[in-house]
């Protein structure tokens, strides 16, 4: 019975659908709320109606609410590189860019890209973590890239090779 009443109360699992030129704005404002530097809602227009670039966004509420995360790759022949990942800090640590990540490299695959290359900055735990388990692996190291108030840190090259 508790069940029965904690899975009716239950909110619906976030739904993963393709990111269109439409999501512009609202993948600016979910970028806006991930990092220091966000980037324009123009920005983000171009790169999606760019036909090099695949994408995929989370909409809440099993998909009829707001964008809260998304995940962006560019290709080039049969590579890509994941431009950005990011979820909203209220959606967190519920699996929620793991899911993300997985649709996405998924699409990658069924569109022929056999490696998929991404920046990221060395202390990024959250990052490190979500890409370790998405099977990437550390393939090089750029000392001093990112500037940080604290001194600048590395950004790793991190690689997953799609069979
Ligand atoms: C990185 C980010 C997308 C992860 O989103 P998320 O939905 O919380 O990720 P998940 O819940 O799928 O968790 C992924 C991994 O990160 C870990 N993690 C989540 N929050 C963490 C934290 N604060 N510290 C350390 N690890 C953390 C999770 O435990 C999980 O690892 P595990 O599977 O080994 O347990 C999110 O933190 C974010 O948007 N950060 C800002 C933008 C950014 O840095 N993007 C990546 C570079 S482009």
């Amino acid at each position: 019975m508790i069940d029965l009443i904690a899975r009716l109360f239950r909110r619906p699992q976030a739904a993963i659908v393709d990111a269109r030129p439409r999501d512009a704005t609202a993948i600016a404002a979910v970028h806006a709320l991930c990092f220091r530097h966000g980037w324009s809602e123009t920005e983000f227009e171009r790169l999606l109606s760019d036909r090099a670039v695949v994408g995929h966004v989370a909409r809440a509420s099993g998909g009829v609410g707001a964008v809260v995360g998304f995940v962006l790759s560019r290709l080039v022949e049969d590579e890509a590189e994941i431009l950005v990942v990011a979820v909203v800090p209220a959606e967190r640590g519920r699996g929620l860019a793991g899911r993300l990540t997985g649709r996405h490299l998924g699409r990658l695959a069924a569109l022929g890209v056999t490696r998929v290359f991404l920046e990221v900055d060395e202390g990024n735990q959250p990052a490190l973590r979500l890409y370790a388990r998405a099977g990437f692996q550390e393939v090089g190291r750029r000392a001093g890239y990112y500037p940080r108030p604290a001194g600048n840190v590395a950004a790793l090259t991190l690689r997953r090779d799609l069979t």
